[in-house]
């Protein structure tokens, strides 16, 4: 899986003088079925998230308040996106390593996935999400 999937994707926005209203369908803004929300708050100054990949399951991150950095990496590419636009998803796929840091204070990060909960389907090692990229950093008959 490469990093280039991993886009920001913009959410439509309803503004009138009562305020902003921001809206998200699957298949309409969110590439995958969404089985699961859920949502980091309270992130102490300087705490860090994340740091694990996922085998099969495809997220949105939206900072529905506040900022923070999103560090993502393939095994070959890296890069980091900043997100402090409620309007805006970024779409993570499968085995992508993820760290997200630099929380402002008050942030909230808002994940919708594709599934579940399932503690089977993290990598939590970086050595093993490296391990098991699709062959082509293994050594020849290892
Ligand atoms: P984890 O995914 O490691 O958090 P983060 O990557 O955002 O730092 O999850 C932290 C704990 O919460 C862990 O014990 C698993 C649990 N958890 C659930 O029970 N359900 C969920 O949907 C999620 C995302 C985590």
């Amino acid at each position: 899986m490469s990093i280039q999937k991993c886009q920001t994707i913009a959410l439509p926005k309803v503004q009138d003088h009562r305020g902003d209203l921001t809206f998200m369908e699957d298949k309409n803004h969110v590439p995958f079925e969404i089985r699961r929300v859920y949502f980091l708050n309270n992130v102490p100054l300087g705490a860090d998230r994340g740091e694990h990949a996922h085998k099969a399951l495809h997220q949105l991150i939206v900072a529905i308040s506040g900022s923070f950095y999103v560090d993502l990496d393939d095994g070959h590419h890296k890069k980091t996106v900043f997100l402090e636009n409620s309007n805006a998803g970024l779409y993570l796929c499968p085995m992508i390593w993820r760290k997200i840091r630099c929380f402002s204070s008050g942030a909230i990060c808002m994940v919708l996935a594709s599934a579940h909960y399932d503690e089977s389907d993290y990598y939590r090692e970086y050595s093993q999400f490296i391990a098991n990229l699709t062959g082509e950093k293994k050594v020849p008959g290892a």
